[in-house]
């Protein structure tokens, strides 16, 4: 079960999704009014939790509509996003992979009865492959089984994975990765565990 739990997935976004066809001003408002209505505070989980942002906000327009972002506030939005991305704070992106496992595997975290110092998990094999081991995994992202033997280490591909586990969206506006550091998903030292799992030769994802 623990896979199956999508502990970031936006609500709003998912179940508005599913009302494309039907896409009139009054049915986006009924079904706004139902998901405010319906989903309470409880425990660390707040109603504040279905207040988009404005990239969110634009990504529902987008899928609601049809239409895709208008190229410029992509950029701009792209460019926003980037902006957030913490680089870690010593200048080591990568830590150690063998704690990466139990990250990629736990769906735990930021549900209403966890607490606000809950260990969250990264969920990751919920949408990715990731080693060969491992034969239960979902396929909304490509498979990352084999990410570091393919693409090697540079600086660059060190800098971007850490900036697309931090921020997914910075590089994809409208992705369904969760934003891992910038919603303090997960910590520094988990980001920098799981930059390792990716890329170090020695991890299972590049065996
Ligand atoms: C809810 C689904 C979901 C979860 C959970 C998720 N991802 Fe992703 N991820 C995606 C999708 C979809 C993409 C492809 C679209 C994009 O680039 O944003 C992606 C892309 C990526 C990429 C870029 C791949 C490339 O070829 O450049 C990396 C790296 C990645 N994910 C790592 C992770 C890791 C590590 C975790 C767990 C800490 C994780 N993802 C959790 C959905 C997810």
């Amino acid at each position: 079960m623990k896979k199956t739990t999508f502990i970031f997935a936006s609500v709003s976004a998912v179940v508005l999704a599913g009302c494309a066809t039907f896409a009139g001003d009054d049915y986006q408002k009924m079904t706004k009014d139902m998901l405010n209505q319906s989903f309470e505070t409880k425990g660390i989980a707040k109603h504040e939790r279905l207040n988009q942002d404005g990239l969110q906000a634009a990504c529902s327009e987008a899928e609601m509509t049809g239409k895709d972002l208008d190229a410029t506030l992509r950029k701009r939005l792209e460019q926003e996003q980037l902006a957030t991305i913490k680089m870690p704070s010593d200048g080591k992106y990568l830590g150690d992979w063998t704690k990466a496992e139990k990250i990629a595997q736990s769906g735990v975290g930021m549900a209403w009865n966890n607490k606000s110092d809950t260990v969250n998990g990264g969920n990751c094999y919920a949408c990715h492959q990731m080693t060969k081991k491992e034969i239960s995994f979902g396929n909304l992202g490509p498979s990352l089984y084999h990410y570091g033997k393919l693409r090697g280490n540079s600086e660059e591909v060190v800098k971007y994975t850490w900036g697309k586990l931090y921020n997914a969206k910075a590089y994809n506006a409208c992705s369904n990765m969760p934003r891992f550091g910038h919603l303090n998903g997960l910590t520094e030292t988990q980001i920098k565990d799981m930059t390792a799992f990716l890329l170090d030769p020695k991890s299972p994802v590049n065996q």
